[in-house]
């Protein structure tokens, strides 16, 4: 164990005891959404019970003062990527934030965009929808991006390089900064689809060199409804609007409509104000435990886990050893459903099934996995009751 796991091993009592929701289970699903400290349950709580008004519009002192919280929210979010507060734009989720890039970005002629074979549906059917074609880097036979591939596959047809920086699936991180290099070496664009990267590790869009990068709050021990899509501010000045409505507009006639600066202009209508407030609580809880820290505790309990799932015979692990708070199994002969059907019965959730990634399922050549993710507050009992569960797994299929 190095120095920063060792901590926060020390502090994990204290951690786990600010989950509410996960006492007495081994919730394993945090890939999905992640479980809520009670800070950030006490934020959003307080939002609504003491101080809530609308922003941006009211000249009463509690709107002003919500105005404010809800900006300082976006200005640590953004920093917590290393970016700048009118670089981020709030959406729904990360789902929205692909979405707006897909249907806003011009395509200066460029039709193509470079995706992999491990991307999530979100960074796959916007693309779709805004009339792309796509083509997709294959997987290095653990479970990366094959950055090689990906270098040779790249034209001055592509306009974007949208890449997820941590498998949802097998957890693997990919080289970000060379990926960006790799884009710009053709003058294409790189999207992260950071969903599973923030709340698992330091991300730093400025070192990286991205030029779009896109999280969801529920993954970050923050609530539902809101999420994040940066940009790089000249690139989002440059984007046109993609929803009309109140907030996002200079001047409106009946003739002619001029919008706002960004982000406002992205943000069309009432905001999710205190999805906000809960994401800035959040912000706060992560980097106070660190991310550092939170990433060194999350790559030893993988590091326990896959030696412990390697050693019950029948049970095939999926992507690289180092994967990020990941790990996607399968037990010889049962199907996923089944395994994660078992577990819940030994009080343990999994996730079972494609994990909206069906071409990923595809090239791995399995319909589903099971995939136990883990979070701060995650510990060794949580390993232990997994494989107690996978041995039960096992005893009832034999
Ligand atoms: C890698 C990845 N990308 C995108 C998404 C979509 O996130 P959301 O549903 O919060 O918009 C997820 C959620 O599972 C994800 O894991």
């Amino acid at each position: 164990m190095n120095r920063e796991t060792q901590l926060i091993a020390n502090s994990m009592l204290s951690v786990r005891d600010q989950f509410p929701a996960i006492a007495s289970w081994h919730y394993l699903d945090s890939a999905a959404t992640a479980q809520k400290p009670q800070s950030v349950i006490d934020a959003i709580t307080t939002a609504y019970a003491r101080d809530y008004a609308t922003v941006h519009r009211g000249v009463y002192e509690r709107s002003v003062v919500m105005t404010d919280a809800y900006e300082d929210s976006r200005a640590a979010a953004s920093k917590l990527i290393g970016g700048q507060a009118n670089e981020l734009i709030f959406t729904r989720g990360a789902t929205e934030a692909i979405n707006l890039v897909a249907r806003t970005l011009p395509k200066k002629g460029r039709n193509r965009v470079l995706l992999s074979q491990l991307e999530h549906h979100s960074n796959i059917v916007p693309w779709q929808l805004a009339g792309y074609e796509i083509d997709a880097v294959p997987l290095t036979a653990d479970g990366q991006i094959d950055l090689d591939a990906a270098e040779r596959m790249l034209t001055e047809e592509h306009r974007v390089v949208a890449f997820a920086h941590v498998s949802n699936v097998l957890g693997s991180i990919l080289d970000a900064k060379r990926a960006a290099d790799i884009a710009h070496s053709k003058g294409a664009l790189l999207l992260l689809d950071g969903c599973q990267a923030v709340p698992r590790l330091p991300v730093d869009v400025a070192a990286i060199g991205a030029d779009f990068y896109a999280f969801s709050a529920h993954k970050l021990y923050g609530p539902t409804g809101i999420g994040c899509l940066w940009g790089r501010a000249e690139l989002l000045e440059s984007l046109p609007p993609w929803q009309g409505g109140g907030a996002m507009i200079d001047q409106v006639t009946f003739a002619r409509t001029t919008f706002a600066e960004p982000p406002a202009r992205f943000e069309a209508g009432t905001p999710h104000i205190v999805g906000a407030v809960g994401l800035h609580a959040a912000v706060n809880w992560v980097e106070n435990l660190s991310l550092d820290a939170i990433h060194a505790h999350e790559c030893a309990l993988v590091a326990e886990t896959r030696a412990a799932l390697s050693s019950i015979p029948g049970v095939t692990l999926y992507g690289p050893e180092d994967s990020a708070g990941i790990v996607s199994f399968n037990v010889d002969g049962v199907h996923a459903h089944d395994t994660a059907t078992i577990l819940d019965d030994a009080g343990v959730a999994v996730r079972a099934g494609h994990h909206c990634a069906q071409p990923l399922m595809e090239w791995l050549g399995v319909p589903a996995t099971a995939r136990a993710s883990f979070a701060a507050h995650s510990d060794s009992s949580d390993i232990e009751a997994l494989v107690k569960g996978i041995e039960q797994v096992k005893r009832i299929f034999e």
